[in-house]
């Protein structure tokens, strides 16, 4: 009996002992296989005494009966301590923050086209637009450009065949947004007030020229617009722009065949290691082409030159996000580059809006 006992104690040990399914399949076999201790007990009852065998069968089918209970049981632990095993490895901490592999950014130039506009809108100008594709009326006649004038050569202009036989003009790649000007005024006359950003287009390209740029184009006509109020407009303008209290603006006389008189404007600065400040120092800075509108183009829109005159001005808005991010060759901001969009992007929460501050 006390050879039961002991047979008990160590199939019962091996069994709660075994760490792996198949370390419990081999003390299940040890004990009840076919070669098992207790199977091989259970055949030898068929030839003892019957004493001997009424006393060791009950005790030896009991031992049976209860190690077949705990190998089950013991198979159940191993399979739920797997399965917590793989949920803890899987698990997930939803509490964490995101951890997105590539976030979006907001592109230098829409995002400065979003700063400008706000600007703008905040001295009440509206918001005009034309297409990229121009004829060469709103892109050069309507704008007094007279056809010798350098701009219309094939060299730096975009020309576009027209495939209309009827018409004799061709079209052109827009080589400045100057006709939104012409369009904003025909469809809404005088008085207006507007801005029109977007994409142009010359044939140039360097560290300072790509062949595809962006401008914002500003038009105020009424019955009493001066220079004066330009002036403000744009100072106005660049104060907000680049975020600082003072802004100095110097008019250089110029030409431009739509503008009379006309105005190149350059910006006070300074750079220091190659950084820039705007508003003091001794450097100017070339910013945009400005003047008073010719009164051709005023006619050209049917306005009565009369009443109404006003100003235009034309801004590279490519150059004003270079300046004031830092970035230092303009062909960069249209290689899609991903690591460049991650480091100079902007992001898309962030509106840029004149009471929360434009650029953050
Ligand atoms: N269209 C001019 C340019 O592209 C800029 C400009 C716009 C100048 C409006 C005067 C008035 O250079």
């Amino acid at each position: 009996m006390c050879d039961i006992t002991r047979m008990r104690s160590d199939h019962f040990e091996a069994v709660t002992n075994a760490q792996t399914e198949s370390e419990l399949e081999e003390a299940r076999l040890r004990a009840m296989g076919r070669k098992g201790e207790i199977s091989q007990r259970l055949r030898s009852l068929g030839g003892m005494d019957p004493e001997e065998r009424k006393r060791q069968a009950p005790a030896l089918n009991a031992l049976k009966s209860d190690l077949q209970k705990a190998i089950a049981r013991r198979k159940q632990e191993l399979a739920d301590q797997a399965l917590a095993e793989l949920i803890s490895k899987e698990s997930a901490d939803v509490t964490l923050p995101g951890r997105p592999r590539r976030r979006g950014t907001v592109h230098p130039v829409s995002q400065t086209i979003e700063e400008v506009s706000a600007i703008f809108a905040d001295m009440g100008f509206g918001i005009a637009e034309g297409p990229e594709i121009e004829t060469d009326w709103h892109n050069f006649d309507a704008l007094n450009i007279p056809p010798d004038h350098p701009a219309r050569q094939e060299h730096d202009t975009f020309f576009v065949r027209n495939r209309d036989p009827g018409r004799q003009h061709p079209n052109v790649l827009r080589t400045h947004t100057s006709p939104v000007q012409i369009r904003a005024l025909t469809a809404q006359g005088a008085p207006i007030r507007v801005i029109a950003p977007g994409r142009v287009y010359r044939c140039d390209y360097d560290q300072t020229h790509t062949p595809m740029f962006h401008q914002v184009e500003g038009l105020a006509i009424d019955r009493d617009i001066t220079m004066a109020n330009l002036k403000w407009v744009l100072e106005e303008f660049c104060r907000a722009y680049f975020e600082v209290e003072q802004a100095e603006l110097r008019f250089r006389a110029s030409h431009f065949p739509f503008t009379e008189p006309s105005a190149e404007v350059d910006l006070r600065c300074s750079w220091k290691d190659g950084r820039l400040t705007v508003g003091e120092g001794d450097d100017w800075m070339e910013i945009l082409g400005s003047g008073m509108v010719h009164p051709k183009v005023l006619e050209a829109c049917d306005v009565d030159t009369d009443i109404y005159q006003g100003f235009a001005f034309g801004i590279g808005i490519d150059r004003l996000a270079m300046l004031k991010y830092g970035i230092p060759d303009l062909r960069d901001f249209f290689d899609s580059n991903l690591q460049w969009l991650e480091h100079y992007g902007f992001s898309p929460l962030d509106v840029p809006a004149l009471h929360s501050g434009l650029s953050r």
